[in-house]
């Protein structure tokens, strides 16, 4: 196989011994690929971020939901997130108990408050107005809100989610209003959560964010926890050499904070996070297969099944994914990589350096795990794919099927 720019997958032999190509031909293509052992090393890396000893891991489920990856976080001592009851129930699919998830919510309905209060998930909610209906439902009941700290982040502002311009969470102004509700429903609130947003590459954006929770936290007695959120980044970039976050920095400081606050606050609360990117999107590549190759004007184009109903972030935020070719050549070329969705903008990559393709090739997305499947669509009719885990031990399982024709009718109900 050529090694002009398969260095990223080789250097953490990701593929141990399996050839992508016969993978294609044994699942299908697109197809998207885990890979277990780094699925665990991640895990393990964000429960070691802090020497503070009350802290959980709590993976944030939107990032991928495939059951069998789930079970595996869940081996691997970590807590979850839930955004919706679609999420928490494949979580307890996959093993997780009640007190194990946190339904972050988000302008849900009372039948969605209704099924966290029936199934004792606690729950955060992120307006007052939420917080009086919860109080309705749920009078004496446990529950945790979110708060906007101030401090925002993110690779693209569609993903920054505190800060001025953000429709998640409370403003710390309306704190005195918060406390009449509680009082009014005798609610005790138990943790306090923010999220400020989605991928930073430097730690001190985190920490400032930090910072201002704890301070929000400080406005209450007797919280059991303060949830951080997530937003660990990781080098989309690897071709080009880009360099992780430094998370033993960032540990170290937090764990500083961490410590400090809960000495002042006269409490050894659980500080959360929820990383969701960070733990799930190193250990995919997504698979596809070129079939056509041609010159428009300036471009030259390969045309493959990889459109954005299979990956959407580079439709979607202009996201940069490497991309890895598996063929047998010598040569490169600049290309733009498309996909099979009649729009334009369905472009996996701009005018990439690639090895010369053909139709017929393999190539591979990387990095694709995060926000990949779990925003799949079937836009066009199109079938989403399979995936598939390598085990730690190089063996191959298929974890979800790819859809069928019958997948997409099945809800049809036709006229008479
Ligand atoms: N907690 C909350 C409340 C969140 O809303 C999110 C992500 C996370 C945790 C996890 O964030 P992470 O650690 O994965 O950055 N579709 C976009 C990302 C959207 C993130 C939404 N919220 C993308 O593909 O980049």
């Amino acid at each position: 196989m050529s090694k002009l720019n398969t260095k990223v997958t080789d250097s953490v032999n990701f593929f141990q011994g399996n050839d992508p190509k016969k993978l294609v031909e044994e699942y299908g293509s697109p197809l998207y690929v885990y890979n277990e052992r780094i699925l665990r090393e991640r895990c393990r890396e964000i429960k070691n971020l802090v020497s503070y000893p009350h802290f959980s891991v709590n993976y944030s489920t939107k990032a991928n939901n495939n059951l069998a990856f789930l079970q595996i976080v869940r081996e691997e001592g970590l807590n979850v997130d839930a955004m919706s009851p679609g999420e928490a129930h494949v979580e307890f699919m996959a093993g997780f108990k009640p007190e194990q998830i946190f339904f972050i919510s988000n302008n849900v309905s009372k039948e969605e408050m209704q099924y966290a209060i029936d199934h004792d998930i606690t729950l955060s909610v992120d307006s007052l107005s939420q917080l009086e209906q919860y109080g309705q439902l749920n009078p004496g009941g446990r529950v945790a809100a979110r708060f906007n700290g101030g401090v925002g982040a993110g690779h693209h502002e569609k993903v920054v989610t505190a800060g001025k311009k953000t429709k998640f969470a409370i403003n710390p102004e309306y704190i005195p209003e918060f406390k009449e509700i509680l009082k009014k429903y005798d609610l005790k609130l138990v943790g306090i959560n923010q999220h400020i947003g989605s991928l930073f590459m430097e730690g001190d954006k985190y920490i400032e964010g930090v910072k201002a929770i704890l301070n929000i936290a400080k406005e209450f007695d007797d919280l059991e926890f303060v949830d951080l959120g997530g937003g660990f980044g990781i080098p989309y970039e690897k071709l080009n050499d880009q360099p992780r976050l430094d998370l033993k920095d960032l540990g170290e400081k937090l764990s500083k904070i961490l410590f400090d606050f809960a000495k002042e606050y006269g409490k050894e609360l659980t500080f959360k996070v929820e990383p969701g990117r960070y733990i799930s999107a190193e250990c995919s590549v997504l698979l596809g297969t070129v079939h056509a190759v041609k010159q428009n004007n300036v471009h030259k184009f390969a045309g493959t099944d990889l459109g954005f109903n299979v990956l959407a972030r580079p439709m979607m935020y202009d996201s940069h994914h490497d991309i890895e070719v598996y063929n047998n050549s010598d040569d490169t070329e600049e290309i733009t990589v498309v996909g099979n969705i009649c729009e334009s903008g369905d472009i996996i990559a701009h005018d990439r350096v690639l090895p010369k393709v053909a139709e017929g090739d393999v190539i591979g997305v990387l990095d694709a795990g995060a926000y990949g499947y779990s925003m799949a669509s079937n836009y066009n009719n199109r079938l989403r794919p399979a995936e598939i885990l390598i085990r730690e031990n190089g063996e191959v399982v298929l974890t979800r099927k790819r859809d069928t024709f019958e997948d997409l009718t099945r809800n049809f109900i036709p006229l008479k």
